[in-house]
């Protein structure tokens, strides 16, 4: 089953995204993560984006698309969920081509609505595990022991550099203008689903379950 998980900034797609790692063994493919992680590992397209995504603007489509290939060839049984990608309508024409070469096809899009309003609190209280990728917040998941990751117990929890309230005006800007639109040409291919992304994460998980009954 290969799912993608559309929402705004904040909408908590990372955070249903590794529930559904846990609970279904899928395969997470978020192309912030990757954008990240290229950023921290020095490679030259990592270099070159990270002032792009600390402005919050987004990255070619040409480098997601790439990137998102090149995950796809690895192959899985259990299917992916895209967290992040597609964001913009030539990078859903290119994930639908890249799957249908591969022989899969995509089950259902699941858009996590919530209001801007809420947005800011969650992003501006958000921190992640530099470890293992758990997702935290400062009021409404904070770590059991102050510093230390629930999960793993690494010390090494961080903040993101475009979570800040000017980065997240021009995220938001970005969403609204380049990817709401994928909402309308998903829904008219039958494939959305909506839930209300507003509710506490265990009723968001279980409204997502019962969507990809
Ligand atoms: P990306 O990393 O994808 O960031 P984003 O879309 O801005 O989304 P976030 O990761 O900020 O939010 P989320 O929905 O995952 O929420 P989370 O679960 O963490 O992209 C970053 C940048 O990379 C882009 O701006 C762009 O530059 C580039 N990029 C990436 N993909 C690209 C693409 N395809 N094309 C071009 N450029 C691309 O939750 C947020 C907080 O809320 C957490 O603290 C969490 O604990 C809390 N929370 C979650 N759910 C709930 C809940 N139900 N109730 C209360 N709190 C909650
Ligand atoms: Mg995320």
């Amino acid at each position: 089953m290969n799912i993608i998980l559309l929402g705004p900034p904040g909408a908590g797609k990372g955070t249903q995204a590794r529930r559904l790692v846990e609970e279904r063994g899928m395969v997470q493919l978020s192309t912030g993560d990757m954008l990240r992680e290229a950023r921290t590992s020095g490679t030259e397209m990592g270099q070159k984006v990270a002032a792009v995504m600390d402005a919050g603007q987004l990255v070619t489509d040409e480098i997601v698309i790439g990137l998102i290939e090149e995950k796809i060839r690895e192959g899985n049984a259990a299917g992916y969920i895209f967290d992040g990608f597609p964001r913009t309508l030539g990078q859903a024409d290119a994930l639908n081509e890249l799957l249908s070469r591969n022989g899969a096809q995509l089950e259902a899009v699941i858009e996590m609505r919530v209001d801007d309003s809420a947005l800011v609190a969650r992003i501006s209280g958000r921190f992640t595990c530099g470890s293992c990728g758990e997702v935290y917040h400062d009021d409404t998941k904070p770590t059991k022991v102050a510093g230390v990751c629930d999960a793993c117990g690494s010390t090494d929890l961080k903040r993101r550099a475009d979570d800040n309230e000017e980065s997240l005006k021009t995220r938001l800007m970005e969403y609204y203008k380049k990817t709401s639109p994928l909402i309308g040409y998903y829904y008219a291919r039958g494939d959305l689903r909506s839930v209300n992304g507003l509710q506490d994460v265990e009723k968001v998980a279980s409204d997502i379950a019962a969507a990809l009954a």
